[in-house]
């Protein structure tokens, strides 16, 4: 039995709270949540506060993650960020990180088959490069509240097939409307045919799974690590601390 870890939440929105829900499933125990009333910039992550908290995961909006990741370092406590829309400042977050000496995991994406599907399409992309007749492109869609676009994780998807199609450029088109649960395609069109590779999300609680599993393994960790780097693995690992 995997021993007990003391969770602090920032951020109590849809994600903060399916986080709420699963954590104490999986050996946390919630023993400290605070919404943007109680952490303005940052302000209510005190050494206080944080007295006995393991770690921390963090699901709030692209402008507070940096002032989060900075109080967070300055009371000395590991933290998974989640939060999107911000990795321009990943350099910003690696200086906080190294100085103070703690540990943190982000991702765009902290869904498991997500990760696998960053693999697949990196594997398409190298295939399809090497034959012109097919345009590559990338579309995302979610619902009418989620704040940035082009998403992280299509950000992501073009990150890791750009570089196959050298000086062609991959699109990337959004939308935002309704419910629409995150949706991902990286496709692959030409003149006879399309192939279209697809991630679709049922809930959040993949997210919330795969956010607990980075906190539990940060633990005891120093420096900036990507949820990718740390399921690289395998999936035995990742699967056997979900408890699925
Ligand atoms: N990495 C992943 O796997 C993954 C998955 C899903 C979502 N996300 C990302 O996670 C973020 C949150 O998503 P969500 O759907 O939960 O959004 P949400 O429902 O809007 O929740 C965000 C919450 O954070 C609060 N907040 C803002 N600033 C804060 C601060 N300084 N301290 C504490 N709380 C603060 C907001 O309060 P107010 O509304 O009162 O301002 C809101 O309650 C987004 O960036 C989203 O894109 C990532």
């Amino acid at each position: 039995m995997a021993e007990n870890l003391n969770l602090a939440i920032l951020g109590y929105g849809k994600m903060g709270r399916t986080v709420a829900q699963l954590a104490p499933q999986r050996g946390f125990e919630v023993r400290l949540i605070m919404d943007i009333d109680a952490n303005p910039g940052g302000a209510g992550v005190t050494p206080e506060n944080f007295k006995g908290i393991d770690v921390c995961v963090e699901f709030t909006e692209p402008k507070a993650v940096l002032a989060n990741i900075r109080s967070v370092a300055a009371v000395g406590c590991n933290l998974v960020v989640g939060t999107t829309g911000w990795h321009d400042r990943l350099d910003e977050a690696r200086k906080v990180v190294e100085s103070s000496g703690i540990g943190m995991v982000y991702a765009a994406n902290f869904s498991i088959g997500v990760q696998l599907f960053y693999r697949l399409a990196r594997q398409a992309a190298e295939m399809f490069a090497a034959f012109p007749t097919y345009d590559p492109y990338l579309t995302e869609a979610h619902h009418k509240f989620k704040k940035d676009a082009p998403s992280g994780t299509a950000l992501e998807l073009k990150r890791l097939v750009q570089p196959a199609f050298r000086d062609r450029e991959v699109p990337v088109a959004s939308v935002r409307a309704g419910s629409i649960p995150g949706t991902h395609e990286l496709g692959f069109d030409s003149e006879a045919d399309t192939v279209i590779v697809r991630h679709t999300d049922r809930s959040r609680q993949g997210f919330a799974e795969g956010a607990l599993y980075a906190a539990r393994w940060v633990v005891g960790k120093k420096g900036l690590f990507n949820f990718a780097d740390i399921l690289s693995h395998g999936g035995t690992e990742a699967q056997s601390a979900e408890g699925t």
